[in-house]
C-alpha cells in the first residue's frame, strides 16, 4: 500500500472530489479516502440518479474492469477530467463516450500478466491431469477401493492461443517449460514473436490439444469460441478461458462437455458472473475458478498502486502512467 500522508483540515477541504463506481479492494478504498473527497456511488442502487445535483463537482471517476463506466454515468459527470479503472479489461467502459468528451482513461495493464498466465497453466494442468477430481477422490475415501483413472499428459502437446496480447504472450512463453508447440490467432499476426500465426480459429482449434482464450472481451469477440470451434478442438482437446466468458458460447460449451465433444475445460470466467451454469457444477472434466486469475496480494496491490499513480499524476498535471490506448 502506498504511504498515505497525514493532511490538515484545510488541506482536507481542498481535496479533489472523485466518484467511486463499484467496490474496490479495502486497501485501495482507504488510500482513496485519505487523498480525495470520495463520492461512494456504490452505496446507491442508481448511481446516475445519485449524481443529480452532485455530479458537477466530480473531477475523476474510479471504477474497475467488471463495473466500468456507462455512457449515462459519464454524461452525469459534466466536469469529468479522468476515468481510472482497476483492471485491464475495458469492455465495460464506454470508450466512445469518453473519446467524444476528450476525457482520458487509465487502466492497469502488465502488472497482472504473469498471474493470469500462471492461472492459465494452472487450469491447463489441473484439468488435463484431473487434479481436482483426484483430490475429491482421496477426500471421499475412494482410494482404498481402487486406483484413480488415467489422465492426459501436458508436456510435448500443442498449445493454441486465441489472443496474443501481453497476457497471451506470457502464456506462450510458459509453454517452453513444458516443451509444447505453440500457434496463435489474433486480429493481426505479430512480427515480434517466434510462434506461428494461424489466421483461422477453426484451424487453430483443429491443430491444438489445448486452446487457451486470452483475447479481449467486448462485442467484436462475442461468442468466437462456438460449437464449430469446440468440435474442431475435438474429443481429446481442452479449452482454457482466462479472458472473458463472453468469448465463449457457454451453452455450446456445456453441450460439448456433456457429450464428450471436448475432453475438458478450465474456466476462470463465465458469461454471467457470479452465476455459473449448474450443468458445469456436476462435471468432473471441468475446473472452475471464481475469476481469480489476477487475485494475488502482489498483483492486486500493484494494480491499486497504478490507479493511485494515475490519479496523482492527473491532479499534479503530469503525464498519465497507463492510459487506455486511444484515450490518452
Ligand atoms: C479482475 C480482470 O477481475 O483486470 C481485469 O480485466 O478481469 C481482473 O483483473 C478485475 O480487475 C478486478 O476488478
Amino acid at each position: 500500500m502506498m504511504a498515505t500522508e497525514q493532511i490538515s483540515p484545510d488541506q482536507r477541504s481542498k481535496r479533489p472530489r472523485i466518484a467511486q463506481n463499484g467496490r474496490l479492494m479495502p486497501a485501495l478504498e482507504a488510500d482513496l479516502a485519505a487523498r480525495y473527497d470520495v463520492l461512494p456511488l456504490w452505496q446507491s442502487a442508481d448511481p446516475v440518479a445519485a449524481l443529480q445535483g452532485a455530479g458537477a463537482g466530480v473531477l475523476a471517476l474510479v471504477t474497475s474492469a467488471p463495473v466500468g463506466a456507462s455512457a449515462s454515468l459519464i454524461a452525469a459527470l459534466p466536469n469529468l477530467q479522468l476515468v481510472a479503472s482497476f483492471g485491464v479489461g475495458t469492455e465495460q467502459i464506454d470508450l466512445a463516450a469518453l473519446q467524444q468528451r476528450g476525457v482520458p482513461a487509465t487502466y492497469t495493464p502488465e502488472v497482472l500478466d504473469n498471474c493470469v498466465a500462471d492461472t492459465a497453466f494452472g487450469l491447463l494442468i489441473s484439468v488435463a491431469r484431473g487434479m481436482p477430481a483426484a483430490d475429491r477422490f482421496v477426500r471421499r475415501g475412494d482410494w482404498p477401493q481402487g486406483r484413480f483413472g488415467l489422465a492426459t499428459r501436458v508436456s510435448g502437446k500443442r498449445l493454441g492461443i486465441l489472443g496474443l496480447g501481453r497476457i497471451g504472450q506470457a502464456i506462450a512463453r510458459r509453454s517452453s517449460g513444458f516443451d509444447m508447440a505453440v500457434r496463435y490467432t489474433n486480429r493481426q499476426p505479430r512480427s515480434d514473436v517466434p510462434w506461428r500465426f494461424e489466421p483461422s480459429l477453426l484451424a487453430l482449434a483443429d491443430w491444438a490439444d489445448f486452446l487457451v482464450v486470452a483475447a479481449a472481451g467486448g462485442p467484436s469477440s462475442q461468442g468466437l469460441v462456438n460449437a464449430a470451434v469446440l468440435k474442431a478442438l475435438g474429443s481429446s482437446g481442452f479449452l482454457i478461458n482466462v479472458a472473458r466468458g463472453s468469448l465463449v458460447d457457454e451453452a455450446a460449451l456445456v453441450q460439448a462437455l456433456q457429450q464428450g465433444h471436448i475432453a475438458g475445460a478450465g474456466l476462470d470466467v463465465f458469461a454471467h458472473e457470479p452465476h455459473v451454469p449448474p450443468a458445469l457444477l456436476v462435471l468432473d472434466n471441468v475446473v472452475l475458478l471464481p475469476h481469480v486469475a489476477s487475485a494475488t496480494h502482489e498483483t492486486r496491490q500493484a494494480m491499486a498502486d497504478l490507479v493511485l499513480a494515475n490519479l496523482q499524476a492527473h491532479f499534479e498535471g503530469r503525464p498519465l502512467p497507463t492510459t487506455i490506448p486511444g484515450l490518452d
